[in-house]
């Protein structure tokens, strides 16, 4: 926002979102799969920068359009975290405050590092 002679001005930027249609065409497919009954996992990985978070973005926006619940769990960014760090916060959304204390409840967890 700039100012010029006492008014506000706004800018406002829409970056589209580009490609990536056979990624969004798999998870599609997943979630075809997944409400048919059948539980899906999809990792999404690559170097920083790269547009993993864009794309969950955009599964995301698309699989509630679709009528799914979406919860979502962020991986620590450097190492020494916990082991099964996203873990907590997406159990917590979907089951409360209990949820986020499973994990810390459970020995393989509690005992395990990640690098
Ligand atoms: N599909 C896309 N279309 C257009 N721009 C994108 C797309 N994916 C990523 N970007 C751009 O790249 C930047 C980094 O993407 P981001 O998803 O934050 O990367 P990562 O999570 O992998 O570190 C975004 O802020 C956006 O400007
Ligand atoms: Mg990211």
């Amino acid at each position: 926002m700039r100012r010029a002679g006492g008014v506000a001005h706004t800018r406002t930027v829409v970056v589209e979102f580009i490609g990536r249609d056979h990624e969004l065409a798999l998870m599609a497919r997943l979630r075809a799969r997944a409400l048919s009954g059948r539980r899906q996992v999809a990792v999404v990985s690559g170097e920083a920068g790269i547009g993993k978070t864009w794309f969950c973005e955009r599964v995301t926006a698309d699989a509630e359009r679709d009528g799914f619940d979406v919860v979502w769990g962020r991986c620590w960014p450097h190492a020494g975290a916990p082991a099964l760090w996203p873990w907590p916060a997406v159990l917590a959304d979907l089951i409360g405050a209990s949820g986020a204390s499973l994990l810390a409840e459970d020995p393989r967890a509690r005992g395990a590092r990640r690098a």
